[in-house]
């Protein structure tokens, strides 16, 4: 049995990683560290949050008393720290939140996981920290996808603090035998994405009635893995993983983006026909008025420093974890499509400010 902190659990891939440790091992202690930021919702929450062994604690991973406090109170003995400033475009206009959380913020915990598991106790413990593969930088069409020993080349303040945090969390494995494991994930889709990253984006806008932004010629590539089969990987490397091993997980799934939302287009399409209530729900929705989803896309400046190609070899998981991703791209898109429509107040009270009302009452801002 693990007593488990997770960092980051009321953002996205943290909201779904708890909900699938509940499913997987229902016994288990779960600890959220969340300082709730636009991202973090406490909603993505809810189907936990009564049950016994969950806590959740609103706080920063910068605050290294607290984590130290939390690992020692609540006995815990696994970190998987997703926390992290995610997005790549707020990364390019305001970099310093990244380095702050991302790098400091990675740091403060490494502390923290030292004071605690390394002060003589010998505990037996794991750090696993969640990383990307945009550290490798980007691919040409032709070159071969990343491995774990593909050199880093980041090219965001976001991948460029990611790639930091990714070198302290290593140091910490080889100076001071802190027992860790790094992922680096390809792009993730699913339930509770908040609605800034291009799948939930494109679902939204199009009920909206409102232009889906396509940036530069949208021939860029992007290797898309369903959120629940990124938990799965995670789970395997901390049960099979070695200490100090580093993990690709990725979904070998690449498409470029105006063909991902091409698809996100014709499949709306079709759940407008097959449901026809959708219409009295999304007024504004060009199926309303015969038109087709596509009809939305609009070419957009582009992203500056836009990475062309990421793909992820995950040979290295699959052979050594038993790694295969269960979900296609078909089932999971359609599930996320699915999950959007029937999930509508989550990412209309994210959208429209009344999330964030709640979270001043409720957690002073
Ligand atoms: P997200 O932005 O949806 O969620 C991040 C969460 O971290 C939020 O709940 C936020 O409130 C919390 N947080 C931010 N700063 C914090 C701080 N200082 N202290 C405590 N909590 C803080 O992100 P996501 O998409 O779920 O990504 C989670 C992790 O996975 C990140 O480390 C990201 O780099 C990595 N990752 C994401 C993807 C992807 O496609 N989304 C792919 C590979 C790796
Ligand atoms: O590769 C893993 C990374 O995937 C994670 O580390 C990041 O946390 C996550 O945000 C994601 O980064 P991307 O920049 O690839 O995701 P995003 O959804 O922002 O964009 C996907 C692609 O779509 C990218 O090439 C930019 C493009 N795009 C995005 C948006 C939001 C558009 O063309 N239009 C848009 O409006």
């Amino acid at each position: 049995m693990s007593k488990i902190l997770v960092t980051g659990g009321a953002g996205f891939i943290g909201a779904n990683f708890v909900h699938y440790w509940r499913r997987e091992y229902p016994a288990d202690t779960i600890v959220v560290l969340d300082a709730l930021t636009y991202a973090g919702n406490p909603a993505s929450l809810k189907a936990v949050k009564s049950h016994k062994n969950f806590h959740f604690v609103h706080g920063n991973i910068l605050d290294q008393p607290l984590v130290a406090g939390l690992l020692r109170e609540y006995e815990l003995d696994t970190i998987v720290h997703f926390a992290a400033e995610s997005h790549v475009d707020r990364s390019i206009h305001g970099p310093d939140a990244f380095i702050e959380t991302n790098i400091v913020g990675t740091h403060s915990m490494l502390k923290a996981a030292k004071e605690v598991w390394l002060s003589g106790s010998g505990r037996e413990h794991r750090f696993h920290h969640v990383s990307t593969d945009e550290v490798y930088g980007s691919l040409r069409p032709d070159d071969p996808p990343f491995v774990e020993t593909t050199a880093y080349a980041p090219n965001s303040p976001y991948s460029a603090s990611k790639a930091s945090s990714d070198h302290l969390v290593r140091s910490y494995h080889h100076t001071y035998g802190l027992q860790i494991t790094t992922s680096n994930c390809s792009n993730n889709y699913g339930p509770y994405q908040f609605p800034e990253k291009l799948i939930p984006l494109v679902i939204v806008n199009i009920l909206a009635g409102k232009s889906l932004p396509v940036y530069g010629d949208g021939q860029n590539i992007r290797d898309w893995l369903y959120v629940d089969d990124h938990c799965r990987g995670i789970d395997l490397v901390l049960k099979r993983g070695e200490a100090g091993g580093v993990y690709n997980i990725g979904g070998n799934n690449e498409w470029t983006n105006i063909d991902i939302v091409r698809q996100v287009c014709g499949l709306m399409d079709e759940c407008f026909v097959r449901d026809e209530a959708l219409k009295a729900r999304f007024p504004d929705a060009p199926q309303v008025r015969g038109r087709k989803a596509e009809s939305l896309i609009t070419h957009v400046k582009d992203r500056p420093g836009h990475d062309r190609r990421y793909a992820i070899d995950a040979a290295k998981c699959r052979a050594e974890l038993g790694y295969v991703p269960l979900e296609s791209f078909e089932t999971g898109i359609r599930r996320t499509i699915t999950w959007m429509l029937d999930n509508e107040p989550w990412w209309r009270a994210v959208m429209d400010g009344s999330y964030r009302d709640w979270l001043d009452r409720n957690y002073g801002g």
